[in-house]
């Protein structure tokens, strides 16, 4: 299982980096060409702003079978837009209808580190 991300300013690419995944596990989604097939099941992991921003998200999403390969969403944000928090990763939860598997805020804690792990080894097991 893949992870895929996007990041503008850092921040998720440094909560991917506190993974320390063996090497090809994660793809960063390229904002200047995001068509980019990833052809195995894959985590989302996306941050919040304007759907102008994010746009980019939907059409790697959209482009072929990365749609159908999606197991869940995960959000990046800040607790302080309150309401609005992650409401990107909510959106896509909705719009593709998969499961919102988890939050964090910013590049997340140790502790965002150690509980996303256990989300994915669960997923993973459930899958073999
Ligand atoms: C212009 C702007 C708008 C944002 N809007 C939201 C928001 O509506 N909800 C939220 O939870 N976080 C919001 N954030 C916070 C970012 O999603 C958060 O800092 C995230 O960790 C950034 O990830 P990145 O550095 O990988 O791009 C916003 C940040 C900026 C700069």
């Amino acid at each position: 299982m893949k992870l895929v991300f996007f990041s503008l300013t850092g921040q998720t690419r440094r909560f991917i980096n506190k993974l320390e995944l063996p090497a090809n596990h994660a793809h960063e989604i390229n904002p200047n060409n995001p068509f980019h097939e990833i052809n195995e099941e894959y985590i989302l992991i996306v941050p919040t702003y304007d759907a102008e921003v994010t746009e980019v998200v939907n059409d790697f999403i959209e482009y072929k079978t990365n749609q159908k390969n999606m197991l869940g969403v995960v959000g990046g944000g800040n607790r302080n837009f309150a309401d609005l928090f992650i409401f990107t990763a909510k959106d896509i939860a909705r719009d593709y209808q998969v499961p919102l598997l988890f939050s964090f805020e910013f590049n997340g804690t140790l502790e965002d580190v150690k509980n996303f792990k256990k989300v994915v080894d669960n997923l993973e097991s459930k899958k073999s």
